[in-house]
């Protein structure tokens, strides 16, 4: 089983979900591949992955790349930007036995950040890293129905793009011969409740039923 963690940052879900899985299928090796920018974040991330794993865990960092290891588990950090696809593609695919490509690629809490034509560019990009057996890409974006006070006002990321059904539909484009689902989160506020997340699935022709 290979994941790979799109703009994951320290990766604390990710990791949580590898031990887990690691828990309930003790015979099933997992690789979790972490791709970001920001070397704090990856070094957080390096050591909380340590803490998880726990004593005997080891810890291998080959330039910009930190490998984390133990039984069953292989967790690699990459200081890596995402737009670069070319080198996306390189962690994928230009290993031996890695060349089949990833079972998961998701993208959570970075759709946000990029207009249309690039955020259908990631899309695009992290669809060629699934693996050609079949592969499943997830990602996730605010939806336009929540006004986010904290994040859009207080903080201040005022170019962070919330967007409504539609306009994801929209980013569907970016592989439209997949199979594409749609699922809203819903948060109670003290104004109601509100769908403010959605996430969107996929699955390239070759994995669709
Ligand atoms: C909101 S955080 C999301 C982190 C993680 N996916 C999560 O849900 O906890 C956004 C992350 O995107 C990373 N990022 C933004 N642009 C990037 C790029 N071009 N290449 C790599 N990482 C990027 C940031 O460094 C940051 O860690």
């Amino acid at each position: 089983m290979r994941i790979a963690g799109i703009a994951g940052g320290a990766a604390w879900p990710d990791v949580q979900a590898v031990c887990e899985l690691s828990k309930a299928r003790p015979g099933l090796r997992i690789e979790l591949d972490v791709f970001d920018f920001d070397l704090a974040a990856i070094e957080l991330g390096v050591r909380r992955t340590l803490d998880a794993l726990g004593d005997d865990a080891r810890l291998h960092v080959n330039g910009t790349e930190s490998t984390i290891s133990k039984g069953n588990i292989g967790v690699r950090f990459f200081l890596q930007d995402i737009t670069d696809q070319e080198g996306m593609t390189a962690h994928a695919r230009n290993e031996a036995p890695r060349s089949h490509g990833y079972d998961l690629v998701e993208a959570i809490g970075i759709m946000e950040y990029f207009d249309d034509a690039g955020a259908m560019a990631l899309i695009e990009g992290m669809s060629s890293l699934l693996s050609d057996r079949g592969g499943t890409g997830v990602i996730a974006n605010m939806t336009a129905y929540h006004d986010y006070v904290q994040i859009l006002g207080v903080i201040g990321w005022r170019l962070l793009r919330p967007r409504t059904i539609e306009e994801l539909s929209v980013l569907t484009g970016a592989v439209p011969d997949a199979t594409w689902t749609t699922e809203l989160i819903r948060d109670s506020t003290p104004s109601g409740d509100t769908a403010s997340y959605a996430f969107l699935t996929w699955k390239p022709p070759q994995a669709a039923e």
